[in-house]
């Protein structure tokens, strides 16, 4: 079966319920592999991720349950850090491979002599690191589309480097399919969510690996249903977000807690405590927890699900989840001026 082909890659809603399927259609080349046990030989001193927008979400997901003793950072900028030197690796990660803050901040790693991994379906980005460290994409995809593509060429990445132990992301789409049929008994039907936040705006607050997840949230409902909403961190708001809940009603925002069935005791007593100081307020907190069995999968889970939350939100309000005409006009008006990447 070409699970590839059967993606129709102009209905966003096909893209997302393929996810997990699209989890497991490439794999790294055994080329890319060696390359990465290469750079292993020398002492790594840092993982340095390069990209985005969409292309830069699976690197922080990955940072978010990936736990090592080498800093793992996200760069989304035009230049990287000044500490990250020859002995970090990079990976440098481009949908389109044209994107600009990620051409010039890998052009400013390779000047440094750092070793530089890419992971891109074409553009400029395919040859700026040889082709050995090259990972190449399905072209077609939205960006956003081609998380689960990104992420299992980056998650398998950074697991390599860090000499972790190998876990088959076939068996996560396998748990993600059977976490799916808790839509509409433990949580709403996506399309049910999605018309709960119709005229609202969710502010998605997550912990560690559900940070990440709360931000993709956050920018899938802006992207694929052109509306506002907002992201946070626990236990952060409780030292500053908290105070403002008097504004939440009033503003129709809507906090959007995204429980783990890994919180610590303090994290749960935090969230229950600022859900009920909200309710004081007049504010009612949604809370979503999906059974998982580790914290990739759940990262994994939640975010499948809000994207689908995503695509039904844009389908009631009656905008085409595709289209990002706003991003590409900005691209095309910066693009005019004389300064070639
Ligand atoms: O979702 C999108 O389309 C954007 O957020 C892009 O990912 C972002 O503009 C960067 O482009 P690319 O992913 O091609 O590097």
């Amino acid at each position: 079966m070409n699970l590839l082909g059967e993606i129709d890659r102009t209905d966003m809603q096909s893209m997302v319920d393929a996810f997990p399927e699209m989890l497991q259609i490439t794999t790294l080349t055994q080329e890319f592999r060696q390359s990465i046990q290469l750079a292993k030989k020398d002492n790594i001193e840092g993982i340095c991720l390069l990209g985005m927008g969409g292309s830069a979400i699976s690197g922080l997901l990955t940072k978010g349950v990936i736990h090592s003793d080498v800093p793992i950072i996200s760069v989304r900028n035009y230049s990287i850090p000044k500490f990250v030197k020859q002995s970090w690796i990079i990976i440098a990660v481009s949908y389109s491979g044209n994107t600009e803050e990620t051409l010039l901040s890998l052009r400013e790693a390779k000047k440094k002599g750092s070793t530089c991994f890419a992971i891109t379906s074409g553009g400029k980005m395919r040859t700026e690191v040889p082709s050995n460290r090259t990972h190449v994409l399905p072209k077609g995809f939205q960006p956003r589309a081609a998380l689960p593509l990104i992420f299992s060429a980056v998650f398998p990445t950074i697991e390599l480097l860090l000499g972790k132990e190998h876990i088959d992301l076939k068996l996560i789409a396998a748990q993600l399919k059977k976490t799916q049929k808790q839509w509409g008994t433990e949580i709403r039907k996506p399309e049910d969510f999605a018309q709960f936040l119709v005229g609202k705006i969710p502010i998605f607050t997550g912990w560690s690996h559900l940070f990440p997840v709360a931000y993709r949230a956050k920018c899938q409902i802006n992207e694929n249903a052109k509306a506002a909403a907002f992201y946070s961190e626990l236990p952060e708001v409780n030292h500053n977000e908290i105070e403002s809940v008097l504004t939440f009603t009033e503003k129709k925002l809507v906090p959007i807690f995204l429980r783990s069935v890994h919180e610590t005791r303090r994290i749960s007593q935090r969230f229950d405590i600022t859900h009920d100081i909200y309710k004081d307020y007049g504010c009612e907190p949604v809370s979503i927890k999906l059974r998982s069995q580790s914290k990739l999968e759940e990262t994994l889970a939640i975010t499948h699900y809000l994207d689908r939350v995503s695509v039904n939100l844009a389908n009631i309000i009656g905008v085409d989840p595709i289209n990002v005409d706003r991003i590409q006009i900005l691209k095309k008006r910066l693009a005019s001026d004389n300064e070639t990447i």
